[in-house]
């Protein structure tokens, strides 16, 4: 019989996904494994259009099939098969077992219902769904604390707003507020900062590392800013083309990444997150998923780029949590050096 890992929870195994249309078939997710222990804070990064909302929804089973479709793989959450529960039991799941706070506040929010409202609902239903309803007045109290654990003063003033109303900062939060409502074990957070100032990106971080130490709550942070995830992951996967290439604890994508394209985006940060000396990588174009090119799918942008890579797509291998993906590191013993030099 299997062991079961009582630390860990969530597990998806060689995910794989297509979207399917008039034009054809594109493969965006390709056998794609991750997994998220009790506690942690895992971080997905990649450039646009490799994959990561589309992970972030294939997880919640939030899909839309077609055009999406799950080739392979596998989701084990909490125990549960996500793959193969029944409609009831996934939005039991949804509402108190994971939740995502969506890359866009202002879809993820209905522009026509006040804050109070949609934040009230979310209670409700997370009530229902623990079959223990909530007054009308433990709903208030419970709104105006979230919004003052997510650091929003005058939460009165800010539960009466419509989301217009609202600053992208603020709006985000209340996003979040909506989700952590329903005390899920998983939040999903796509790019939860992006397009906001520096300021409140970091007070939007450290309240997020706040809710994940106080409460235990895991999460996935969705992003394209390795800073972002820098600062707040326990561990790192990188994804390159609907493929992990790269995975690592925070601190040795940082410090030591092994993939070019880790290297890439290592290189496009400030100052001050790495010692070593940019890598003269060649900008390029995001791949386009329809022409992906043979063998490994970042060889056109790689400046190491060998004969083999053009032909034969390199599988993710290594030590435990230290996976990488380059024929660069061919030897498995290779990464297993890297790791305790
Ligand atoms: N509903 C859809 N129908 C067809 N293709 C889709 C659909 N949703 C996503 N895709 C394609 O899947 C690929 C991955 O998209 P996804 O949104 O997951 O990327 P992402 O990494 O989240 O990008 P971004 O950083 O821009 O948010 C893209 O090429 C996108 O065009
Ligand atoms: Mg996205």
């Amino acid at each position: 019989m299997p062991s079961e890992n009582f630390s860990e929870l969530l597990n998806v195994e060689d995910l794989s996904v297509d979207f399917v249309s008039v034009d054809g078939r594109v493969h965006v997710l390709n056998d794609v494994s991750l997994r998220v222990n009790r506690g942690e804070i895992v971080g997905v990064v990649g450039e646009s259009g490799s994959g990561k909302t589309t992970l972030g929804l294939a997880i919640l089973r939030l899909l839309d099939t077609p055009p999406a479709e799950v080739t392979s793989g596998s989701i084990i959450f909490d125990g549960k098969d996500i793959m193969k529960i029944d409609e009831a039991e996934l939005w039991r799941v949804r509402g108190t077992g994971m939740n995502m706070v969506f890359q866009e506040s202002l879809i993820a929010l209905n522009p026509v219902y006040r804050v109070e409202s949609q934040i009230g609902e979310s209670i409700e239903v997370a009530g229902k769904s623990k079959n223990a309803p909530v007054s009308g007045k433990e709903k208030h109290e419970e709104m105006l604390d979230v919004l003052k654990q997510l650091c929003l003063d005058r939460p009165e003033i800010v539960l009466k707003k419509y989301p217009h109303e609202l600053s992208g900062g603020m709006r985000q939060r209340v996003s979040i507020a909506m989700s952590i409502v329903q005390t899920p074990k998983l939040l999903i957070l796509d790019e939860p900062t992006t397009g906001l100032d520096a300021y409140v990106q970091n007070r939007i971080l450290q309240i997020v590392r706040k809710l994940s130490r106080e409460f235990g709550l895991s999460m996935i942070l969705i992003t394209h800013d390795l800073t972002v995830a820098a600062q707040i992951c326990n561990r790192i996967y990188v994804m390159y083309a609907g493929r992990v290439v790269e995975v690592g604890r925070s601190e040795q994508i940082l410090e030591q990444p092994l993939h070019p394209y880790s290297e890439t985006l290592l290189a496009a940060l400030p100052k001050g997150y790495s010692d070593s000396p940019p890598l003269p990588v060649p900008q390029g174009e995001p791949p386009d998923l329809r022409r992906l090119p043979s063998g490994c799918k970042f060889n056109p942008r790689c400046p190491y780029a060998m004969e083999i890579c053009k032909r034969k797509e390199p599988e993710l291998t290594g030590f435990e949590d230290r996976l990488i993906s380059c024929w660069k590191y061919s030897e498995p013993q290779t990464v297993v050096a890297l790791q305790t030099a």
